[in-house]
């Protein structure tokens, strides 16, 4: 019955053979048994290529149309049987029949179900994109630094951000009830008054305590940078955080002098702001340092010349430095820090301060406020 098979468009994609009852003039039982194992073969091959709705309805009209489907074909068929074989006819038509309306049905739950027919993989659809992150502006500007040290042979160090008086305190030669404790606005952890005041815990106004970890861990010569959180109690607004961002500085070995302190903070501010800056010293006051200089960098942005950016001044802050004061390596004489044998220099500096210099940001709380729209620029 190889004629059974007859080429014509084709809603059903991709197959064009569909098929249709043929005529018979020849009513014996193989003939019949070859129709009917044609029918069923070309039934299920159709059923098993039907991938959605609108096939199936194609499908189920072919078969099961009142008009012209293959059981109204069939129908004909029988019709059209002479008498001695409408018994064998219509037996075959009967099974083929149900046959039919079985798979059609089948086919119909098959398009229907989610995650089968219906939406079958498509690997031509564009992938699920995953947004990719962005650094930090101020991790950033952290690690450019920290990378300006590091050629320089420098450490990583850390400490935690709650921490004892003692360490934030007391070892940087700041004794209890000092008045410049005063000019670091503490937050202090509530319900501390039965402990003694050196083991009461704050939230490390400063990175400087990580100064005195550093050594504890290790003899010298030391050379570390600890970039990190501090927190102190001021109020939110456009230059100022209750937390933000420093990055400290140690150095010490046998015959450490204010020169290596200038030399390395102007090779500093070169690496970071260009090779044409200048750096400049002004004393100042910290009680862990001693001489102690506030440390300016000449205008980046308008070549010292005064500008909105350095309020006209020509300098901009970067933060605090010094020799390190003997009653600092007092407190950690007995980690291989004798006073009388070794110097130091240290340095502190803001870094949100510098990230918002940088990209002329006005409001430092952009930092912190965590939307996407604003952090995504620095992708
Ligand atoms: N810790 C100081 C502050 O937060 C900054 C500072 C000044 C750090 C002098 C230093 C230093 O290491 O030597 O105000």
């Amino acid at each position: 019955m190889g004629s059974s098979f007859i080429l014509i468009p084709s809603p059903c994609k991709g197959d064009t053979r569909v098929y249709s009852v043929p005529k018979l003039d020849d009513y014996s039982l193989p003939a019949l048994d070859g129709l009917a194992g044609d029918l069923t073969s070309a039934l299920k091959a159709e059923s098993a290529a039907v991938r959605n709705e609108q096939e199936w309805k194609a499908f189920r009209d072919r078969w099961l149309s009142r008009k012209s489907g293959i059981v109204t074909q069939l129908n004909d068929l029988l019709k059209a049987a002479p008498k001695e074989s409408k018994r064998e006819v219509g037996q075959r038509v009967n099974q083929l029949r149900a046959l039919i309306e079985e798979q059609v049905a089948a086919a119909g739950r098959q398009a229907s179900a989610p995650g089968r027919a219906g939406d079958q993989l498509d690997i031509t659809l564009p992938g699920i994109r995953r947004p990719l992150g962005a650094e930090h502006p101020i991790i950033r500007t952290m690690n450019e630094v920290v990378a300006v040290f590091k050629a320089m042979g420098y450490s990583v160090a850390e400490g935690p951000e709650i921490e004892t008086d003692y360490f934030n305190f007391e070892a940087l030669n700041f004794p209890p009830n000092h008045p410049a404790r005063d000019t670091q606005d503490t937050l202090f952890i509530a319900g501390q008054e039965r402990k003694p005041q050196r083991e009461r815990l704050v939230l490390r106004t400063h990175t400087s305590p990580v100064q005195i970890r550093a050594m504890m861990a290790s003899p010298p010569p030391l050379r570390i940078v600890c970039p990190g959180k501090v927190h102190r109690r001021d109020a939110a607004d456009a230059t100022h955080s209750p937390m933000f961002h420093q990055l400290e500085c140690l150095a010490v070995d046998s015959n450490i002098t204010f020169s290596d302190l200038k030399g390395t903070l102007d090779h500093m501010c070169k690496a970071l702001f260009g090779s044409s800056v200048k750096t400049r010293f002004q004393p100042s006051f910290f009680p862990f340092t001693e001489p102690s200089a506030e440390v300016y960098v000449s205008c980046p942005f308008c070549g010292a010349r005064g500008c909105r950016i350095c309020k006209q001044s020509g300098w901009i802050e970067l933060g605090g430095s010094g020799m390190v004061h003997p009653n600092v390596f007092e407190a950690v004489r007995g980690y291989g820090y004798d006073p009388a044998k070794i110097s130091g220099f240290a340095f502190g500096m803001g870094i949100d301060r510098m990230a918002a210099l940088r990209w002329d940001i006005h409001d430092i709380q952009l930092f912190f406020e965590g939307d996407v729209r604003f952090l995504e620029q620095f992708a």
